[in-house]
């Protein structure tokens, strides 16, 4: 194989190098053997036969000495040791290699005497065996083998390790596709929200603002990120049904009469006939149904009752008070976060939750007078989309 390649040194330089037989003969070369054997006669005679054949190889007398070279000169391709030494035997020496190199293939060397002492050995982790005396070319095949399995082995690992890195990256991808997805989820949301708004103008950024206030109030009782997601979808479609309320009664400037005020009602059970259709949107739907609901069971439009009502309902109902006493009506002025506060306070119990009214109770007025002015400063503001960012917002 050519590699073109610039020459950093010499500016516009283009060198060729050639990388084709000599690259393999340097790859041959480069296989480092590590030779164990007490009889320096053997361990020379293996060496001479394999340096003959491009291996590297290098000579211990025993196995601390071989450790000495594992530890200090490594990497080695392949360890032919004999088995019986005195210091570290080959046995020994293969209890550590498997610590030191796990991987790399070890094959002892022994005299016909010791074939139940290296079978043992192979039964413990060695890769082959040879038995002296041998003829260079079985010592040449056996070596062969062996660094053909070691190199197995490592494609193997390689593989392995590229498979890891492609189910992560995968992984990573279906992760981003599935927030690009639930992003697309929320657009839609706010495009239905925004059609409530232009119907029922008088509410303008009610919406916002309560699933600002929501989210806040359920990361202070301690909702996780997810389910927080859920409610707060649920808190900003809350009066979703409204769009089917004819606009006679909805928009009516006086009081409602009694027949009115039922078909008022409807919009929780119109609300969740809406959104219970859409996978995503079940469990938000049960908020928009619930959200009318008081802790003492006499809201609507089930009388549900305490822990009957779902979590997200109760906190999305103290936030839906706030957000109502504290915003101008035609036909009166908002009231101040202290008259909310006392508000709320008063119908713990009855209205709302008590658990709930006690975290709202724990947090400053500033949390949520710099929630509303934030969704006045940003009114494109999706305080869906960015659950995770209001919740930096908090004081
Ligand atoms: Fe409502
Ligand atoms: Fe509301």
């Amino acid at each position: 194989m050519v590699v073109l390649y610039l020459n950093r040194s010499g500016p516009g330089e283009i060198g060729i190098q050639w990388n084709g037989v000599r690259g393999l003969e340097e790859k041959l070369a480069s296989e480092r053997i590590l030779i164990v054997d007490d009889e320096p006669y053997v361990r020379t005679l293996m060496a001479a036969m394999l340096e003959k054949s491009s291996y590297t190889p290098v000579l211990a007398a025993n196995g601390l000495e071989a450790i000495e070279h594992l530890e200090h000169d490594p990497p080695y391709d392949l360890i032919l040791s004999d088995i019986v030494m005195n210091g570290l035997d080959g046995i020994g020496l293969l209890e550590r290699i498997r610590e030191l190199q796990p991987d790399t293939p070890m094959v002892m060397v022994t005299a016909i005497h010791d074939v139940a002492v290296a079978l043992s050995a192979m039964r413990k982790g060695a890769y082959d065996y040879l038995l002296k005396p041998f003829e260079k070319e079985q010592l040449l095949v056996t070596v062969r083998r062996a660094l053909d399995y070691r190199r197995l082995v490592q494609q193997n690992l390689v593989y392995r390790h590229n498979l890891e890195q492609l189910v992560s990256a995968r992984t990573e991808m279906l992760r981003q596709a599935m927030t690009d997805l639930e992003r697309s989820y929320d657009i839609t949301l706010e495009a239905l929200g925004d059609a409530l708004d232009l119907k029922d103008a008088e509410t303008e950024g009610h919406s916002r603002r309560v699933t600002a206030y929501t989210i806040a109030l359920a990361r202070h009782c301690g909702v996780d990120l997810a389910q927080t997601r859920v409610i707060a979808r649920g808190a900003f479609l809350h009066d979703i049904g409204k769009m089917a309320i004819p606009d006679a009664i909805l928009l009516k400037p006086g009081k409602l009469t009694l027949e009115e005020t039922a078909i008022m009602r409807e919009h929780c059970t119109r609300g969740y006939q809406i959104l219970r259709k859409i996978p995503f949107l079940e469990e938000a739907a049960e908020i928009v149904y619930s959200h009318q609901e008081f802790y003492d069971g006499n809201g609507y439009p089930r009388g549900l009752k305490g822990e009957e009502i779902p979590l997200g309902a109760r906190i999305f109902s103290v936030a839906d008070t706030l957000d109502a006493i504290t915003s101008d009506r035609p036909y009166r002025k908002a009231s101040s976060y202290p008259a909310a506060r006392r508000e709320i306070e008063r119908c713990s119990g009855t209205q709302f939750d008590p658990a709930m009214v006690e975290v709202f109770l724990g947090l400053p007025d500033s949390l949520w007078e710099d929630l509303r002015a934030e969704m006045t400063r940003h009114p494109r503001f999706s305080p869906l989309s960015f659950a995770g960012a209001i919740e930096d917002l908090k004081v």
